[in-house]
């Protein structure tokens, strides 16, 4: 028996076994529009692209995976929110919630179990997140103008977080050769990572006030300077007062990695994102610095994947 909610489901399901196929990091990947994912996350991206509604005033917060996307959730929240939740006060729901459930992806694989209708309900202005190219997000979020922020990171940081994440969080190990090997060829989770960066670089170019691009390494350079960007960019500019009276401090503090990852809620709670394994938060907190490449990847592999990412960089403007 078919519920409404299976939608399309057999439709995705066939399509989804006709894409190519190859190892992943942990589960094996398909190829969908470019880009390699598990076949139930290519299968929740079918669902949005095909059912999710968006609303004008929706922000979307894109990033690769491992890129900082908890970082930027946690950020983006604490501005749009602070004239109801004080930076500073007790009460803050970043004390006692993990940014994953303060900011949900829109596409997820538990979508098939749990419809796109779920987003439906939240209350406008929505802050989503994604991992989705680009190129695969749903054209009426361009046509209604909504808001993209999208943040990057170098790539060989973000091959080092995603290979300890996997061996962290599933009971797959996988070793850093190979992890090193299916990154360089583009068959990360959501890679090639470079042109997943390469399509918001673009983007933001073309339309500076509607897609923000943002660097981890420029952000943890100088988060002040960022941050009143960005909360600029989301409609919610700092006053002179609160920039007097230290409000953007207070916001970058209460996001900085060692405050979030030190609070009960983020070093021992659990969520489940996916709808099937709950995770423990901790794994999203591992060392939160820019550059931990260099303790695990030889010199060969650095130059190795630094020559890939500058080709396919090269002429648009994108360094890392
Ligand atoms: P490392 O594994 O290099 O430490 P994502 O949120 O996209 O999954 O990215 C995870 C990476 O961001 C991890 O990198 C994690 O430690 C780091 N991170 C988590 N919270 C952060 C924060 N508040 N500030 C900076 N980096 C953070």
């Amino acid at each position: 028996s078919k519920s409404s909610v299976d939608n399309g489901a057999e439709e995705r399901e066939r399509l989804v076994s006709t894409l190519p196929m190859r190892q992943g990091f942990w589960k094996p990947y398909v190829l969908y529009q470019g880009y390699w994912m598990s076949p139930q996350v290519a299968k929740s991206v079918m669902l949005l692209q095909d059912q999710f509604k968006p609303r004008a005033d929706d922000i979307i917060l894109a990033t690769c995976p491992k890129s900082g996307t908890i970082w930027l959730k946690a950020l983006a929240f604490t501005l749009v929110n602070r004239s109801c939740h004080a930076v500073a006060g007790d009460g803050h729901p970043l004390l006692t919630t993990t940014p994953h459930d303060l900011v949900p992806f829109i596409e997820k694989p538990d979508r098939e179990i749990h419809p796109v209708t779920e987003l439906e309900a939240l209350a406008s202005p929505r802050l989503l997140a994604t991992h989705m190219p680009f190129a695969q997000l749903p054209q009426s979020i361009s046509d209604l103008g909504c808001r993209v922020v999208y943040i990057c990171r170098e790539p060989k940081d973000v091959l080092v977080s995603l290979w300890h994440y996997v061996n962290t969080v599933s009971d797959h190990f996988i070793e850093l050769e190979k992890a090193f090997e299916l990154f360089s060829q583009g068959g990360s989770f959501f890679g090639p990572v470079w042109d997943h960066s390469l399509g918001y670089w673009k983007q933001s170019i073309a339309e500076p006030h509607r897609v923000m691009f943002l660097k981890y390494e420029e952000l943890m350079a100088d988060p002040a300077k960022h941050v009143k960007n960005l909360a600029e960019f989301l409609g919610v500019p700092f006053t002179v007062d609160e920039v007097e009276l230290g409000a953007v401090e207070q916001v970058v503090d209460l996001c900085s990695f060692h405050k979030l990852k030190n609070l009960p809620v983020n070093s021992s709670g659990k969520s489940d994102l996916a709808g099937w394994m709950p995770m423990d938060n901790s794994s999203y907190f591992r060392t939160g610095t820019v550059g931990d490449w260099a303790n695990h990847l030889t010199q060969e592999m650095a130059h190795k994947l630094d020559s890939i990412v500058q080709d396919k960089l090269k002429g648009s403007g994108l360094t890392f």
